[in-house]
């Protein structure tokens, strides 16, 4: 196992809408970690393609425009790390479905792992940081110090969808998200390259019955049981 004097690696795996993003961040926040959600360097790569009207099924085009992009990673405030390409700092146009399309393309593209990838671990290779993703424990941190893959139903992830939708004033079709849902853990399940695994080695919470705060709760329990130092009071409360 790596040394990492500033902290560990957390790794949080799991399929589309679980809650991986708001968990990590939580978890990171308490630690006083970084949080990195790995899918958004995925949507920054096809926000990109997209703006250049790169041709989205050519690899090695991708690949290219990947290695030419001057990226760059900052916390700018709270434990999140921004994602910025060619000095645009990308937020909002990450969630829009067209940029989600593309994304699912370039992920499948081996090159454009094997970049990905390599910057992940730059990224996290000093420790101090949860990571989210599909193959963080399976491919990027292989020897994580914690491995933690969320799993619900996909009738679960579609309904929490659903309200997360209403509650920000937008329409909601629950057979349409049901079905959108169901596609996309199709796709990260079946790839070829880095597919979605759980781990032997991984804490597997099937969150589908769970509320965000019980998840936290388990998953400090995981911590405490494997001696992390929680930074502050609350997340000792949270852990006990
Ligand atoms: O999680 P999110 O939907 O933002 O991810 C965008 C795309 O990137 C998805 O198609 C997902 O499968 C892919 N992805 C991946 N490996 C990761 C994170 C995301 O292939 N570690």
């Amino acid at each position: 196992m790596n040394k990492r004097p500033k902290g560990m690696v957390i790794a949080i795996d799991g399929p589309a809408g679980v809650g991986k993003s708001s968990v990590g961040r939580t978890i990171a926040s308490r630690l006083g970690y970084s949080f990195l959600n790995t899918g958004q360097m995925y949507r920054a790569l096809a926000w990109k393609a997209i703006k250049e009207g790169t041709d989205v099924s050519d690899e090695s085009e991708i690949a290219r425009m990947a290695g030419r992009i001057k990226w760059n990673f900052k916390k700018i405030s709270g434990p999140a790390i921004k994602i910025s390409v060619d000095g645009n700092v990308l937020d909002k146009e990450l969630s829009d479905e067209e940029v989600g399309k593309v994304s699912s393309a370039v992920a499948k593209m081996p090159q454009v792992r094997k970049f990905m990838c390599s910057m992940q671990r730059r990224i996290g290779g000093c420790g101090g940081i949860v990571m989210e993703g599909r193959d963080i424990g399976s491919n990027v941190f292989p020897d994580a110090e914690v491995k933690i893959y969320l799993d619900a139903s996909a009738r679960a992830r579609a309904k929490r969808r659903k309200m997360q939708l209403l509650k920000s004033g937008l329409g909601a079709d629950y057979s349409r998200i049901l079905e959108f849902i169901t596609a996309r853990d199709k796709q990260d399940t079946l790839r070829r390259h880095n597919p979605l695994v759980r781990t032997k080695d991984s804490f597997y919470i099937d969150t589908t019955k769970l509320s965000k705060k019980e998840v936290i709760a388990k998953i400090f329990r995981i911590l405490r049981n494997i001696n992390v130092k929680v930074r502050n009071n609350s997340a000792r409360k949270a852990a006990f």
